[in-house]
């Protein structure tokens, strides 16, 4: 999906340079070789930089089963 109507660019792009270690929206610009031109996509590289970091950190939660708690049915 194109995110960036004015750069032409799409949720792989802002994932492809997240993976590059870019963390912040307007890092995003700079990293595509564009400016951010009328800003209206700034929330939702946002939203797809978070979506991405909030994946990461469940996949790389463990679960210590020793703890959990038996459910009564
Ligand atoms: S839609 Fe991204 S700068 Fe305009």
């Amino acid at each position: 999906m194109y995110v960036c109507i004015c750069n032409a660019f799409t949720c792989r792009d802002v994932r492809r340079v997240k993976s590059q270690g870019v963390s912040k929206s307007r890092q995003v610009y700079k990293k595509l070789g564009c400016r951010m031109q009328c800003g209206k996509c700034l929330e939702t590289i946002d939203n797809v930089l978070k979506e991405e970091q909030s994946k990461e950190s469940f996949a790389n939660k463990s679960v210590d089963f020793n703890n959990l708690s038996p459910i009564n049915i």
